[in-house]
Order: structure tokens, then C-alpha cells, then sequence
């Protein structure tokens, strides 16, 4: 039996270096300078052995043979994938942990079986320093190849989840949880906008925060960026690698709304069409309280709307909320909560959020999943919304059919 690791990007190499902490590990990357750079970090330790060729290192493994891909996803993946697959023997396995399309999974089991090497579709959380000390990790494949691993998936994992036996399922469940991490991240810069981006003020939000159930890894990555870094020196254009634009994707095709994690995309994507103009800060007094509030309703409501993205594959909710829960960008106390609990969350912040979000539209602040929150709010609880008038439109113009009340 023996190990390998293609891809060395920034996470690739921290995970090399933290699975030779525990075993003997074969690595690959298309440019050696980064196998050389790995190998130096872990101080030439006798367990990592690099490779200039794929075949080669190969060939050097023992069967046998697991191979884990961490390269950017779509055709850099399937590419190395649909190499390697003709080199491996029956019962080696490639685990592929990209942030991958959730269609692939079955596409990428298909390639794999046709040589009966086994595939397992694995979503990987928790950034660079996650690869290093124990990222959370999300399992999609046969439950009986994903077994023979859990062993070794726990040498260096912080968290082992086994979704389901669809090879797609653990990569569509790290999908939904970067979808969650877009509306989470985009939740508290619209805070930090309320809190006039001022950071000594952001500072002492974040301090509230940390008693609260939206503490977790983003709010402790949030008080570190306002101690190291110089936002001035940061333009205000956003990019992304779509995971979240993926979310969207799939609540439009299958007819649910999507309101804050789309709008979280919708933020990075107005970024784009901004006018630059100087900030002004604007004289208003903040109420720090409210604010940790609002957060809270922004969270709950992400976290439902990730539920729903579940419901949509039927992948048990608590054992996805389960592999969010450690290791992963989106943990903190709240991931793990009921939908009834989230619901409550929601009416108990309500009015709060409410009053931030007219405070920021007073104050022309921008605050895309806030406005989204209160609107989606809104239209589920007024006691007859103005559908009634579209639908009668609809069929006055088209004969579309309406429900009729009784
Ligand atoms: C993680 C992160 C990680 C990364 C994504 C986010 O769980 O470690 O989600 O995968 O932050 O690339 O995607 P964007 O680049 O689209 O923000």
C-alpha cells in the first residue's frame, strides 16, 4: 500500500507536509520547483519522495496505490486524471479533492472504473493552513472504497464525513458550503459598511460576536485581516472561482430561491461596475448591538439556504451540517442548528436587522445580503404579497391558470 499527492499549489503543499508528518508519500507537480520547495519546508524529511513524471512515480509505488489530485478543477483535473488512470493497476484509487464541478463526480467514477481503479470525490475545506493542520473534509463514493480509507483520511484530516455513495456528493456539499461562505463573508462586510468601515469600530463587533453562536473561523479570520492588514491598500474589486455562482446555478434550475448566496455573488459581481469615488464617512450613530444581531439573521438565513441546496439531492442535512462542524471556513456554533432553531434565530433578530438595514439605505450604504435577508423576510411573511396581481396579469395576457381562493 502506498500514498501519493499530485498538485503542490499552496494547499497541495501543505497537505504533503502534513501527511508525511505520519507516513511515506509520493509527490508530484508539473513544475518540480515546487516538489523541491515542498521537500525544503518539511527539512528533507525521509517521507516525502518527489517525482519529476507521473508514470515514474507510478511506478515506484507499492500497490495498493491511493493518489490524491488537488489541482484547480475542471480540465486541469480531468486532464491528470485521465493520464494517471491509464498508468494505475485494479483496486488503486484516486481521490480527487479539487473544488470540483458536482457533475464531474459520476464522469470522473466512470474514467476511473473503466480501468477498475476506484474514485472517491472528495471537498476539502480549510484554506492553506486547514491542508496543513487538518482540513475538514466532505466524502462522496462507494461507502466500501471510502472504508478502506478512513484510516488514512484520518491521519491527516481534522474531519471525516462520508456523504453518500454518489461520487458527486462530496463535492456538492462543498459546494453548498462555499455557497454559505459567500453569503457568511459578503453578511459581515455588510456590517463592516454599517459600522462606517471603520475598524476600530468592525474591532469591537467582532469582540461581540466572539459570545455569540456566529463565532467561529471567519469571525476569528476577521479580527486577524483588521490587525494585518491595510484595507486602504486593498482595491474593492472582487474575484471568485464561481462555487458560489454554482449555487445559484442549481437553485435556478431547480426552482428555489437562492436570496443571500446569490447576493453574495451579485456583490462580487457589482464590484465590478463600481463607481470609484472616495469614501465619506457618514455621521450616524451605530449600534454595535444591533449590528451582531443583523449578523445572526444573516447567518441563519445562509445556513438555511444551504439546507435547501441538500434537500435538492437528498443528502442527509445533519451529516453534511456534521462536516462543516470542524476544520471547515464555515464552522462556528450555529452550523450544526436545527431548522427550527435557525427559523427562531431569525424572528428573534428581525427587527433589529431591520433597523440596521434602514439605517444603511438612509445612509446609501450598500449592503447586498442584508437587503436581500429583509426582502426575502418580508415577502414570506406579509399576509398577501403582490403575486396576486402578477398572476392575474398572467392570465388576463396569457390564460395562465391561478389558484383560486375559496
Ligand atoms: C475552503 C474555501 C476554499 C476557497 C474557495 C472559495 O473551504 O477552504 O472554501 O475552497 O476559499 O476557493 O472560493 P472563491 O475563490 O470563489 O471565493
Amino acid at each position: 500500500m502506498s500514498y501519493g499527492l499530485i498538485g503542490l499549489g499552496s494547499m497541495g503543499s501543505n497537505l504533503a507536509l502534513n501527511i508525511s508528518k505520519k507516513q511515506k508519500l509520493h509527490i508530484y507537480n508539473r513544475s518540480y520547483e515546487k516538489v523541491s520547495y515542498t521537500i525544503k519546508k518539511s527539512n528533507f524529511s525521509q517521507n516525502l519522495i518527489g517525482h519529476k513524471d507521473i508514470e515514474k512515480m507510478v511506478a515506484k509505488m507499492e500497490q495498493p496505490r491511493t493518489i490524491i489530485t488537488l489541482l484547480p478543477h475542471g480540465k486541469a483535473t480531468f486532464d491528470v486524471i485521465d493520464d494517471l488512470v491509464n498508468h494505475l493497476e485494479p483496486d488503486d484509487t484516486i481521490i480527487d479533492s479539487a473544488n470540483e464541478h458536482h457533475k464531474a463526480g459520476k464522469f470522473l467514477e466512470k474514467l476511473c472504473n473503466i480501468e477498475d481503479v476506484n474514485f472517491l470525490g472528495v471537498g476539502m475545506s480549510g484554506g492553506s493552513d486547514g491542508a496543513l493542520n487538518g482540513p475538514g473534509i466532505m466524502v462522496g463514493g462507494q461507502k466500501e472504497v471510502f472504508e478502506q480509507h478512513e484510516e488514512f483520511l484520518n491521519t491527516f484530516c481534522g474531519n471525516v464525513v462520508h456523504i453518500n455513495n454518489d461520487p458527486s456528493s462530496g463535492h456538492y456539499t462543498k459546494m453548498v458550503h462555499n455557497g454559505i461562505e459567500y453569503a457568511m463573508l459578503q453578511g459581515i462586510s455588510d456590517m463592516f459598511s454599517y459600522l462606517n468601515q471603520d475598524k476600530e469600530i468592525m474591532k469591537q463587533f467582532i469582540n461581540e460576536c466572539f459570545y455569540t453562536e456566529v463565532n467561529g473561523f471567519l469571525i476569528e479570520n476577521t479580527m486577524k485581516v483588521l490587525h494585518e492588514y491595510n484595507l486602504d491598500e486593498i482595491a474593492d474589486v472582487a474575484s471568485m472561482n464561481n462555487t458560489g455562482l454554482w449555487c445559484s446555478q442549481v437553485a435556478m434550475e431547480n426552482v428555489i430561491p437562492l436570496p443571500l448566496i446569490s447576493n453574495g455573488v451579485n456583490g462580487r459581481l457589482y464590484s465590478q461596475y463600481k463607481n470609484i469615488q472616495a469614501n465619506q464617512k457618514k455621521n450616524f450613530y451605530i449600534d454595535i448591538e444591533s449590528a451582531v444581531k443583523t449578523l445572526k439573521l444573516i447567518y441563519a438565513y445562509s445556513i438555511l439556504e444551504g439546507l435547501s441546496l441538500l434537500d435538492i439531492k437528498n443528502i442527509v442535512t445533519k451529516k453534511a451540517q456534521y462536516s462543516w462542524s470542524k476544520g471547515t471556513i464555515i464552522q462556528c456554533e450555529m452550523i450544526q442548528f436545527s431548522r427550527e432553531q435557525l427559523n427562531n434565530i431569525i424572528e428573534q433578530n428581525i427587527k433589529d436587522a431591520r433597523r440596521v438595514y434602514m439605517q444603511c439605505i438612509h445612509y446609501e450604504i450598500s449592503v447586498p445580503v442584508l437587503s436581500n435577508a429583509i426582502d426575502f423576510y418580508d415577502f414570506t411573511h406579509e399576509k398577501k404579497t403582490s403575486i396576486s396581481l402578477l398572476m392575474a396579469q398572467r392570465h388576463k395576457f396569457g390564460d395562465h391558470q391561478y389558484t383560486k381562493l375559496v
